[in-house]
């Protein structure tokens, strides 16, 4: 018998996505799977973390253990602190932030505690997919600001802005998923003057930063709003160490204006009532035992590696048939197919025929809001080993 209660109109505001519908593919036998946007299992830090689960649980297992704060178990809040200054964003204390289930949670709490349906809210054109489905969840109607090499464009921004005076603007400056493309410096001073002028909330995700693989990345907006007088008052910054240390560990975090993070703890108390203060402890004695750097510096030495590979397969195996910039750091390429030589020119059309050589990705148009470019495509490296990478490449150049 078919479920009997409606649901809530809310959900017809979304759907689920092509991309799941994707997923239920890659369980075929011999797949090399750029799909996903997991970081590597192997490169997690085993010891490390279990290490860090003995010393909480012998040194603080009450703690651990126990019920603890909405805002976030404190010595996990001094420790991200800590972390977030020592990348260069001055001034942040622990008040400042409250830790999250993942900064996915971030994104759902700041739909709950600003969205009222019909608000708008600007987001990168491409920008995270679950972002997408959270914020229209509250009925936020997304326009899209373009993105090129360098990040979303300032100028078209101004002018979305002053048309559609949006409840905030969500961005991901540093290696976007899936976008890849990085904020330049001028452009990131500009967004904060921007976020001052017009008195617009500035929501910044930052997962993939501390992922680059040559010179690190502009300071983030955090960072530079030190800078921009005025403009920390209209920023909100997420954090998570899912892309770094671990996505099960379920760890994230936001620092905003005090307001605004006592109105988003008020919500997560109805949600979650605290993350996993098992998980806390634990990421607050990884953090504490200093492993960090190490961890950081192995992860972006393999990921460049596979990055420069798949960018070097893609040049010589595709050629003319796909453009993209060649990413400095994150999970992820981000390409266009041409299709120049009367090669294929639609994403999706691709994905399949891929599938049928052996090979997946995700195609790009899921990711825009609105006026997807159906010849986009994401390729992540992540997880693929640099051989399989270039063997991937060369069955995707045969299904093209
Ligand atoms: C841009 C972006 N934001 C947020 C998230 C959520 O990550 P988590 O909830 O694991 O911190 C992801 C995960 O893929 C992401 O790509």
């Amino acid at each position: 018998m078919p479920f009997a209660t409606p649901f809530a109109d809310r959900l017809n505001n979304v759907e689920t996505s092509a991309i799941r519908e994707l997923f239920k593919l890659l369980g075929k036998p011999g797949i090399i799977s750029f799909a996903g946007g997991f970081p590597d299992s192997a490169l997690f830090d085993v010891d490390g973390i279990r290490e860090a689960v003995n010393t909480a649980l012998s040194e603080e297992a009450g703690g651990a253990l126990q019920y603890g704060a909405t805002e976030g178990y404190q010595p996990l809040r001094e420790q991200l602190a800590a972390f977030m200054v020592s990348k260069g964003n001055q001034g942040v204390s622990p008040n400042d932030l409250i830790v999250t289930t993942g900064s996915q949670q971030a994104l759902d709490l700041l739909g709950k505690t600003l969205v009222s349906p019909g608000d708008k809210v600007i987001v990168e054109g491409p920008t995270f997919l679950a972002t997408i489905q959270c914020f229209r969840l509250y009925g936020a109607e997304l326009v899209t600001a373009p993105v090129d090499g360098d990040g979303v464009q300032t100028d078209a921004l101004e002018r979305l802005i002053v048309e559609h005076k949006p409840k905030f603007i969500y961005l991901i400056p540093t290696f976007g998923n899936p976008s890849g493309a990085m904020l330049s410096l001028e452009r990131r001073k500009r967004v904060l003057e921007l976020a001052v002028q017009h008195k617009v909330l500035i929501v910044e995700d930052d997962p993939y930063g501390d992922l680059y693989f040559g010179d690190a990345p502009p300071p983030s907006l955090l960072a530079l709003s030190a800078q921009v007088p005025g403009s920390r008052d209209h920023l909100v910054h997420c954090g998570s160490l899912s892309k770094v240390l671990s996505p099960g560990l379920r760890v994230g975090w936001m620092v905003a204006p005090s307001e605004l993070l006592a109105k988003a703890t008020m919500c997560k108390q109805f949600s979650d009532a605290h993350t996993s203060t098992f998980a806390q402890a634990t990421a607050a004695q990884y953090l504490k035992a200093g492993r960090m750097p190490d961890t950081l510096a192995k992860v972006r030495a393999v990921y460049a590696e596979r990055a420069a590979a798949m960018g070097d397969a893609l040049r010589s195996g595709l050629g003319e048939a796909i453009e993209f910039v060649q990413p400095q750091g994150g999970l992820f390429v981000w390409a266009r197919l041409t299709g120049a030589g009367g090669k294929v020119a639609d994403g999706g059309e691709l994905a399949k025929r891929a599938i049928g050589q052996g090979v997946a990705f995700v195609p790009g148009a899921p990711f825009y809001a609105s006026r997807p470019d159906h010849a986009t495509l994401r390729l992540s490296f992540a997880t693929v080993d640099v051989d399989r990478i270039r063997e991937g490449v060369a069955r995707l150049a045969k299904a093209i």
